[in-house]
C-alpha cells in the first residue's frame, strides 16, 4: 500500500504543509528508500505521525513513533483509520525524549524538527542513538546566524497543545561541531528549502 498522493499529515490536519517544509523532506525519503527498506526506524518527536507513515511507505518494516503530546496520538489514529495496512507497522509511544529509553535496537533514528525545542537535545539524541545501536540518523533542524539558548523554560508535557518554544538556536557550524564531537559523519542532503522561513538543514548521518 502506498501513501495517497499529497498526503501530508501535519498538526494542521491532513494535506496541510503551508511552509513547504514536509513535501521536499518526504520526497527525499522516498527517493532514498534503500535506507529504510526492511529497516526498523525510531522517529522521535513524531507530531501527528507524518514521517512514521513516510518511512513505512519507503519500506520500513517497523516504526516506533515517540511524541509527548497526546493530542497528536489522537490525530494520528484518526488520520490512519483508512490506511489499514499502516497501523500494525507503527507503534506509538506518548513520551518526551527526556523520559524515553529505546526498548529495543533500531537501524535508523529520525530526529526532525526537534533539537531546537530542547535544552539538552544533543545529549539526549546521543544517548538514544547509542542506546539503540542505530547506524543511520536523519536529522533536520532550523539553523540560525549565531548560536544561543533561550532563558530557562518549562519542559513540554502531554497536555500541551500550543506552539512549542524554541529553546536552542543552533548554527550550521554548531551542528557540524556536534557531529565531530560524537564521531558522526554528516552529509547535508537538504538546505534552506522551507518557504519564507529561517535557514534549515537536513543531514544524513552515518553513526
Ligand atoms: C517542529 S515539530 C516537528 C515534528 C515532526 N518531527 C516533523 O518533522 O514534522 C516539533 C515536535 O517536537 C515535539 N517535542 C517538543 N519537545 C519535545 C520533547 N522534549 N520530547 C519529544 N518531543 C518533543 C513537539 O510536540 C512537536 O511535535
Amino acid at each position: 500500500m502506498r501513501l495517497p498522493n499529497n498526503s501530508i499529515i501535519n498538526c494542521g490536519g491532513v494535506g496541510s504543509d503551508p511552509d513547504g517544509r514536509l513535501a521536499p523532506m518526504s520526497a527525499w525519503m522516498a527517493s532514498n528508500s534503500c535506507l529504510f527498506e526492511g529497516k526498523s526506524v525510531l522517529d522521535i518527536a513524531s507530531n501527528a505521525g507524518h514521517f512514521p507513515l513516510v518511512y513505512v511507505d519507503a519500506g520500513a518494516s517497523f516504526v516506533m513513533a515517540v511524541e509527548p503530546r497526546k493530542v497528536f496520538e489522537r490525530l494520528f489514529n484518526e488520520s490512519i483509520i483508512k490506511l489499514s495496512e499502516f497501523p500494525n507497522r507503527i507503534s506509538w509511544i506518548v513520551s518526551t525524549v527526556e523520559d524515553f529509553t529505546p526498548p529495543q535496537c533500531f537501524d535508523v533514528v529520525s530526529c526532525l524538527g526537534l533539537v531546537y525545542h530542547m535544552k539538552n537535545g544533543w545529549g539526549h539524541l546521543k544517548r538514544i542513538v547509542d542506546g539503540c545501536g542505530a547506524k543511520i540518523l536523519i536529522l533536520d533542524t532550523m539553523l540560525f546566524d549565531s548560536h544561543s539558548y533561550a532563558i530557562e523554560t518549562g519542559r513540554i508535557n502531554s497536555n500541551c497543545v500550543g506552539l512549542v518554544e524554541i529553546v536552542e538556536r543552533p548554527t550550521k557550524k554548531l551542528v557540524e561541531k556536534k557531529f565531530e564531537e560524537f564521531g558522526w559523519t554528516g552529509e547535508l542532503v537538504l538546505e534552506n528549502w522551507q518557504i519564507g522561513n529561517p535557514l534549515r538543514g537536513m543531514w544524513l548521518v552515518r553513526l
